[in-house]
């Protein structure tokens, strides 16, 4: 069975840094036979958590914007790939509002997730394990690099210059989709715990 591994770039910049780095990860994917998606956060409207807590009865968020069409992707995905630029030292507002958003709702447990992030100078490595935390919390699991997969840019395209980031996402995207084939063969247990809506894991004829 072919994996599907989605990539979600949250920087506001529409063919930034960022969306080079999940490109190229994406297509390390693809040659592992993964069928892949990208979703661009740029082109989203995606606000800020209200604290409402209706999502945890409903199973969706009550707000109208683009959310819950992004997590009902990243629910049908076997893998998914997180990439932000690194603002002020943390990640950019559209995948913070994503993380705050589905964090509190999306079952994503047992799927395999990796990250990372394309900064100027400083402040990257925090960003990356605000990434982490949320890949750590939602009970996925980080295939690991043999690098920490964080690349150094300013304007858009000057990433493809930081050739250890680009191998980096390359490999990352290789990692993920390599870690969500054996992980679909092989559900860990945790994927399997009953869920308070009915909600399912994978839906499967929805990918295209
Ligand atoms: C609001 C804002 C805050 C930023 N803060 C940082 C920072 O704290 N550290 C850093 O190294 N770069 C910072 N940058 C630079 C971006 O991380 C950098 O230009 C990156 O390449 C942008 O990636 P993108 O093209 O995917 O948007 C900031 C940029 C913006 C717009």
């Amino acid at each position: 069975m072919r994996t599907r591994i989605l990539g979600i770039s949250g920087s506001p910049r529409t063919n930034g840094n960022t969306a080079a780095l999940i490109e190229a990860s994406l297509k390390s994917a693809k040659n592992q036979e993964a069928l892949v998606e990208f979703i661009d956060l740029s082109e989203l409207d995606i606000r800020e958590c209200k604290h409402c807590n209706e999502c945890y009865t409903t199973g969706k968020c009550d707000q109208t914007d683009d959310l819950n069409h992004v997590a009902k992707r990243m629910l049908l995905a076997d893998g998914i790939i997180f990439g932000s630029p690194c603002h002020h030292a943390t990640v950019a507002t559209a995948l913070k509002n994503l993380m705050d958003r589905t964090g509190r709702f999306l079952h994503l447990e047992g799927k395999a997730a990796s990250g990372f992030v394309v900064g100027r100078r400083s402040g990257v490595d925090l960003s990356l394990a605000s990434i982490q935390f949320f890949i750590n919390v939602k009970e996925m699991i980080i295939p690991g690099s043999v690098y920490w997969p964080i690349g150094f840019a300013l304007n858009p395209g000057d990433i493809r210059a930081d050739t250890e980031a680009m191998a980096m996402a390359s490999q990352v995207g290789t990692r993920v989709a390599q870690l969500a084939s054996i992980l679909v063969k092989n559900p860990v247990p945790w994927s399997h715990e009953p869920r308070p809506n009915g909600e399912k894991v994978r839906f499967g004829d929805e990918w295209k």
